[in-house]
């Protein structure tokens, strides 16, 4: 069994704690796209580890993890996550497996990722200046540098030397800044090379062993569907395939050996960086769901924009992942509020639209109309069985499921591990 876990929104859902949970079950806990812009927050009795490059499965002892050969990698900032996780405790020896296919980030795209963010002014992306679109713009190009080529010295130094022969007429010219170092970057990345050489493999030769083992494999999707370069709000996303199409390109794994595709849903929107917002609320309700719901970014402490849940965002999200089922998230953060309110379709320029636009223009235009549900008073936080959720609770949870039309499988009450209510579990148990 082969279960894909993605994000429906703008990322931000709590993937990090489904997944965390679901992880008991999977042998191997799969990153396939993205690199350390992501943050997956889990919380483990007293303690709260976010991780951005490393999956979270490996939280669960014996379990192994994947970085597949869709994530960009700036090797740092992995050394550094491996540190912390060893500082409590936690080792990823022998369970650690870094693909040898994947994309490095270089010093050089976190600069112009920074730079180039300052020149669009209004039109910025509000990126987390990880480096994440150069990088994944030089793989593309065919320019990029992969882990593999670490290990061929003489090749290292003739694709940097190529690469920063363009990248020093850039920076002084274009912005103004210092030209780098040839040899600095050289030795600095020769060192991670060898401190990543115990992780190093072929990935997709593990996984596909793994599978024909009767392994079972959890593919886990940072940001969310989104933010996907391909089916987000371009230009305002990321520069991966975050949906579940990703899972397969991003770690060498055929799309038939995927079984099942869960998406993970606040039951209300958030958003970090630029971009249209159809159901964003810019009043007290937004202000509110900011602070029950410590909406602030996880890898840049970013206050996030709130808004409604919004029906036709999800909705696509199902479709184009194919997903078998939903797990609701941080439905307690909406506690006490008297209406809730669900975006059921976006009035552009006279019309009323029921599917998502493509059309930057509309969906920056597009005004939500809205379907009001009473909200309850009572406190939902840690409740762990579907009887006992308010009246008004359930009748909000029964309407995301009809108007997305998919399964809920799980519902999230509290950021902690065993407060959530589940119906099922994708893997056999
Ligand atoms: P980048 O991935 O750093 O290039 O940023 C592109 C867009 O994706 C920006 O709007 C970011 O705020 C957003 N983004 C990237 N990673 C995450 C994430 O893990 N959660 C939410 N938003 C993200």
């Amino acid at each position: 069994m082969n279960l894909v876990v993605i994000g429906t929104q703008w990322g931000d859902e709590g993937k990090g704690k489904i997944v965390d949970l679901l992880s008991e079950y999977a042998d191997y806990v799969v990153r396939y796209q993205g690199g350390h812009n992501a943050g997956h927050t889990i919380v483990i009795g007293e303690k709260t580890i976010v991780l951005h490059l490393i999956p979270t499965g490996l939280l669960q002892k014996g379990k192994k993890g994947v970085i597949g050969n869709g994530v960009v990698i700036n090797p740092k900032a992995l050394l550094e996550e491996i540190d912390t996780l060893n500082g409590q405790g936690i080792s990823v020896e022998g369970r650690l497996f870094i693909s040898a296919s994947a994309h490095l980030i270089m010093p050089y795209h976190q600069k112009i990722d920074l730079e180039s963010e300052k020149t669009k002014g209004l039109r910025k992306i509000g990126t987390t200046g990880r480096g994440i679109g150069p990088a994944y713009a030089d793989k593309m190009s065919r320019t990029g540098i992969r882990v593999c080529d670490l290990y061929d010295q003489d090749l290292f130094r003739e694709k940097l030397e190529t690469n920063l022969c363009e990248i020093n007429t850039i920076l002084p010219k274009i912005y103004n800044l210092a030209p780098l170092d040839l040899e600095e970057i050289y030795q600095e990345f020769l060192g991670y090379a060898e401190k990543i050489k115990p992780y190093v493999l072929d990935t997709a030769l593990l996984l596909n062993q793994a599978i024909d083992a009767g392994k079972q494999l959890l593919f886990e999707g940072a940001q969310g569907t989104h933010l996907d370069v391909d089916h987000g709000t371009y230009p305002y996303v990321t520069s991966s395939n975050s949906g579940a199409g990703g899972a397969s390109t991003g770690t060498g794994v055929g799309p038939t050996r995927f079984d099942e595709v869960l998406g993970v849903t606040k039951a209300y929107t958030t958003r970090v960086g630029s971009g249209p917002f159809p159901t964003e609320l810019t009043d007290e309700v937004g202000v509110f769901l900011r602070k029950q719901g410590n909406e602030f970014g996880a890898t840049t402490g970013r206050p996030r924009r709130c808004g409604w849940f919004d029906a036709l965002q999800v909705r696509h999200t199902v479709r184009i992942n194919h997903m078998t089922a939903l797990a609701l998230t941080k439905l307690d953060v909406l506690d006490g509020i008297p209406q809730i309110s669900i975006c059921v379709g976006y009035e552009v320029d006279g019309k009323t639209l029921t599917e998502m636009p493509c059309s930057l223009r509309s969906l920056e235009q597009a005004k939500p109309v809205l379907k009001h549900f009473a909200g309850w008073e009572e406190s939902t936080n840690g409740i762990t069985s579907y009887d006992k959720l308010p009246q008004n609770a359930k009748r909000y949870v029964e309407a995301i499921s009809e108007l997305v039309g998919c399964r809920i499988d799980m519902i999230s009450t509290s950021s902690k591990r065993g407060e959530t209510i589940v119906n099922r579990i994708a893997f056999p148990t």
